[in-house]
């Protein structure tokens, strides 16, 4: 696996049961899969001649990001290398204007969008979308290439502003697109898997909430979605899957418009943060079938295991509080004993993923479980109850405060 960061710890963690174990191309014996991994290359996925020495006698080569050159992976190809996903799949996950332009071609829903390569793209795009929509117009900039977790996106509310970002970034050398600001019922996510073989399996459609542009919890399944649209959403992903020559993990990242519209956002060829969830809420979970698909297995039941789980990400605090890490979990577990947790063993940062935690609801709905829980509640109060419990974990875990004045010693 090219990458050493959360995706690949998780990845190897998966592999292990598989009788396999993960190679990693890691920049640094510190990175979070390199610490778990007794098989790391050191190196970047800039250097070919360090690709092939971790592809070098491997089964397949696979991703935990999507900043590998495309010409690398070509020449990686030529050379006999199982690279999968396939660098034709990957750079629709690499290159968002590329990945815009093909998935109009396929008639797939994405919002309208433009190239931007001067200032006065901008003007005209703007102008467009005035003429189009009027006063709900409003305009979304982003870099074509290399944006995460919302770094990359710009969200102006002025065509002055919009002028000001495109100026700064283009002189920066930031190839840009520009695309219609989608008014967000909410964000959804289709994750799919395809293998070689051309076997395809689709998770439930889950709910994703981004806070300052990254995702923060993700609801599995999504509530409220009717059966037709959650159809919809699935058999796009795995036509997208298909039709892109798709192997491994896919997320789909979606769009419900407030008009009940489905749009893509984004595609990622590569476990995701919205698969999370799969980790204890499902039959197979996200890693274990990115594994299965690389290397050509059967593909593993995608049911979940409860009617919801929600898995809410911890999230560096501004400052990181006092209290260890080890600390917080030992009150944690004490306080949710079906809290399941994963930590990435990072160093906090603000903001920055250092962990989740996943809490798999009660089997028939009617038990919520902890000392928050209520019992005998209707569905929606009963995912509340869930998500309430995923936040209050992980907002402990990032700042060693419960949300709700719990204490410890009460
Ligand atoms: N066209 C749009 N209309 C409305 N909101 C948008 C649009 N494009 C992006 N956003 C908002 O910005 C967020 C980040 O955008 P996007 O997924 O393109 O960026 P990213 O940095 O690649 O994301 P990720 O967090 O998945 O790595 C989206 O999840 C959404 O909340
Ligand atoms: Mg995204």
């Amino acid at each position: 696996m090219i990458g050493g960061g959360q995706l690949a710890r998780m990845t190897h963690q998966a592999a292990i049961g598989l009788g396999q174990s993960l190679r990693i191309l890691a920049v640094s014996l510190s990175d979070p899969a390199a610490q778990v991994c007794p098989d790391v290359v050191l190196g970047t996925h800039d250097s070919i001649d360090d690709l092939r020495r971790v592809a070098h006698g491997a089964h397949a080569v696979t991703f935990d990001h999507e900043g590998t050159p495309t010409e690398h992976l070509l020449v990686l190809q030529e050379e006999g290398v199982a690279v999968y996903p396939p660098p034709q799949a990957l750079v629709y996950a690499q290159d968002k204007l590329a990945m815009r332009r093909r998935l109009r071609e396929l008639g797939a829903p994405v919002p309208e969008f433009a190239e931007i390569t001067a200032v006065g793209d901008v003007d005209e795009f703007w102008q467009a979308l005035d003429e189009r929509y009027g006063a709900k117009a409003a305009m979304v900039l982003k870099a074509i290439r290399g944006g995460y977790d919302g770094r990359g996106v710009w969200l102006p509310d002025t065509l002055d502003e919009a002028r000001a970002v495109a100026a700064q970034q283009l002189d920066g050398g930031v190839p840009l697109l520009a695309e219609r600001r989608v008014d967000l019922a909410r964000e959804l996510s289709a994750m799919v898997a395809r293998s070689p073989f051309g076997q395809g399996a689709a998770w439930p459609v889950v709910e994703t909430v981004q806070r300052n542009g990254q995702c923060a919890v993700v609801i599995a399944p999504a509530t409220g979605l009717s059966d037709e649209v959650a159809q919809r959403a699935e058999s796009l992903a795995l036509g997208l899957s298909r039709e892109l020559g798709v192997v491994g993990v896919m997320a789909v990242e979606l769009f419900e418009s407030v008009d009940g519209e489905l749009i893509v956002n984004e595609l990622a060829m590569r476990p995701h943060n919205s698969g999370h969830w799969s980790m204890d809420g499902c039959v197979t979970s996200q890693f274990e079938q990115h594994l299965r698909a690389v290397l050509d297995y059967p593909l593993g039941d995608t049911a979940a295991r409860a009617p919801v789980t929600v898995m809410a990400n911890i999230l560096g605090a501004p400052t990181a509080p006092e209290m260890s890490m080890d600390e917080r979990l030992h009150h944690l577990m004490a306080r949710m004993p079906d809290a399941k947790v994963h930590l990435y063993g990072k160093a906090e940062r603000p903001d920055r993923k250092v962990g989740h935690i996943n809490i798999v609801g009660g089997p028939t709905g009617d038990r919520v479980g902890g000392p928050t829980g209520a019992s005998g509640c209707d569905f929606d109060d009963y995912v509340a109850a869930v998500r309430e419990r995923a936040e209050l974990a992980a907002h402990w875990m990032a700042t060693a405060e419960w949300t709700d004045g719990w204490s410890e010693h009460g």
